[in-house]
């Protein structure tokens, strides 16, 4: 599909098929294309918990506002962002440096990489948010655009109760949950709500 078709074609889709499976290896493919977004200092800090059992989808339905395309959609990803992904001895903090000293930087330079992490990304607990949240929205972008992509449609969800998604999936503090993500086919059964507005160029491009 042309990239700009995938931009224009992606839609949060209201209603999923629930009798249409996604094959596990267009779920594969899909984050692995996903993996590819930047992100600080390519620090990474994203995962993802993949629901698609019924019952976890159920109880999960009821933690998030009990919107059904929860149940309907075949596959959730619970998207989770790492506010610790940037502390000396966190393992992708760690091997993004080895990385970056099998690419030529010098192994003395690990306290300067340290000490730019724990500046930039650990000085306040805002910036810890901020930087979890923006790299993993950036992630969770290029999911739905690698969905689209793969012929898949998809749902970014922020309406659910965290502290409950937390302790349902027992997901540890250093994680906040930008979002869920439902993944699976557009029912065609139903019409699709026509497009959304959006900002103009004046409207979004300002000066101070
Ligand atoms: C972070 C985020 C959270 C969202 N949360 C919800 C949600 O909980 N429930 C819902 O129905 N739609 C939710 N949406 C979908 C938006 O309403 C939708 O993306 C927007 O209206 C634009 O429509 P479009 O994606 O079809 O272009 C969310 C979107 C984003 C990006």
């Amino acid at each position: 599909m042309e990239f700009s078709q995938v931009l224009e074609q992606r839609r949060a889709v209201d209603y999923f098929d629930p009798d249409r499976p996604v094959d596990s290896k267009l779920i594969r493919q899909m984050v692995e294309k996903a993996a590819l977004a930047p992100s600080s200092f390519n620090l990474q800090p994203w995962n993802l918990i993949i629901v698609n059992d019924p019952q976890k989808k159920a109880a999960l339905q009821k933690a998030a506002w009990n919107q059904p395309k929860i149940t309907q959609a075949p596959v959730i990803f619970i998207v989770l962002a790492d506010r610790g992904g940037w502390k000396k001895g966190h393992p992708v903090m760690e091997k993004t440096f080895s990385q970056m000293v099998a690419a030529g930087l010098p192994k003395e330079k690990y306290d300067w990489f340290a000490d730019a992490c724990s500046s930039l990304y650990g000085a306040s607990a805002d910036r810890q948010m901020a930087f979890a949240c923006k790299n993993a929205g950036f992630f969770a972008m290029a999911l739905m655009l690698a969905a689209k992509d793969l012929g898949l449609d998809t749902h970014p969800m922020d309406g659910f109760e965290l502290d409950k998604v937390r302790n349902l999936f027992s997901i540890p503090d250093n994680y906040w949950i930008p979002l869920l993500l439902a993944v699976g086919y557009f029912d065609k059964s139903k019409s699709l709500a026509p497009p959304k507005w959006r900002k103009t160029v004046d409207e979004i491009v300002v000066s101070f």
